[in-house]
């Protein structure tokens, strides 16, 4: 038995060792290969690519709040003419006067309610004779706090509601730029997704489900489309200090919405899917990577059940 047994071990004994030597080797060049590409995005960013010679114009929507003012601000900074969009007109105004002293930059506004299905021919006719280089399809809403589905307010408006603004804006708002983009074969459409996307988010299902949508639509879209020459990017940021976060004190793992931004619009042309930021990526791949999906739907349950109550409480005390 013995004798036998040392045979085995001394024939296997080569073949083994080659392949734990090239599974090293696989996993040290897999690891440099990360650690080189990361440095790329992370470190040396691509700053130059969202230029205005994609075209003169960057349109924003969303733009005079949170993420969707602070890339209205970066793309104006970089010398684009900006067209705003959202809801309010004194806000736009606001921001647009704010924005044409700071950076000497044309901007024009279009007020619109994205809660709406018929805006689309208005915005069409503003954006009709402009030079599109950039699109950020930005405007996105969530719940005012976690809810059941069942539970949540006017349910049957909100449904839709949350559709239009988070889903209906991005399909439409891309059916009116690309076709221009691609006669002159070139563009970079930024579609805002969610780190909400990476995994159901219970008590958020609707936004988290819309936000997967917003995310898969743009890798299609982007594999279509990049042969033309046109950049379709899905970002997908964990919390940002915004009032949708209601977080109103930034940290690194929160950021401002500047900061964000910054850089955010550096990974431009390096990923088609970007956590946008050094951190969130890091808390990307730990939610993706390395626990396990029903245990981060668990936890987020938790945390969802306890912001919810909180809120609950605030409001009944009220
Ligand atoms: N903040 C975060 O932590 C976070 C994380 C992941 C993803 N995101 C995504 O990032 C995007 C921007 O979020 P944010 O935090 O910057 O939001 P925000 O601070 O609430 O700003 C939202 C902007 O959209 C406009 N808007 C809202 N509803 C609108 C509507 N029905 N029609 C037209 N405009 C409307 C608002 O302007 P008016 O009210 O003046 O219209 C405002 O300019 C969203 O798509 C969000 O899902 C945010």
């Amino acid at each position: 038995m013995q004798p036998c047994l040392e045979t085995v071990l001394r024939r296997t004994e080569a073949p083994l060792y080659w392949i734990g030597a090239a599974t090293a080797a696989w996993v040290s060049l897999w690891s440099f290969y990360r650690l080189l590409s990361g440095f790329r995005i992370w470190v040396l960013g691509n700053g130059q690519i969202v230029s205005t010679k994609l075209g003169k114009w960057a349109v924003v929507t969303g733009a005079t709040d949170g993420i969707g003012k602070a890339f209205a601000e970066e793309l104006a900074r970089r010398g684009f003419a900006v067209v705003l969009i959202s809801r309010s007109q004194e806000k736009l105004d606001d921001v647009s006067k704010s924005i044409e002293s700071r950076f000497s930059v044309e901007t024009r506004t279009i007020a619109v309610d994205f809660e709406a299905a018929d805006i689309y021919p208005k915005i069409e006719a503003g954006l009709a004779a402009l030079e599109v280089g950039v699109l950020v399809n930005n405007v996105g809403i969530s719940y005012p706090f976690p809810e059941f589905f069942l539970n949540i307010n006017d349910l049957d408006k909100f449904v839709t509601k949350m559709i239009n603004v988070n889903i209906t804006s991005v399909c439409q708002m891309s059916r009116l730029v690309l076709p221009k983009m691609l006669d002159r074969s070139k563009g970079v459409i930024l579609n805002i997704s969610s780190a909400s996307a990476l995994y159901p988010v219970p008590l958020l299902s609707i936004y988290s489900a819309t936000k997967a949508f917003v995310d898969f639509f743009t890798q299609g879209l982007n594999a279509e489309y990049k042969s033309k020459g046109i950049i379709i990017q899905s970002v997908l940021p964990f919390f940002v200090a915004t009032k949708m976060s209601k977080i109103r004190k930034p940290t690194l793992d929160k950021p401002t919405p500047e900061r964000y931004v910054a850089s955010a619009i550096r990974t431009v042309g390096l990923q088609s899917q970007t956590s946008g930021y050094f951190p969130h990526a890091v808390l990307r791949w730990i939610t993706t990577s390395v626990i396990p999906v029903n245990l981060i739907m668990k936890l987020a349950m938790k945390l969802n059940m306890a912001q919810r109550a909180r809120y609950l409480k605030k409001h009944k005390q009220r």
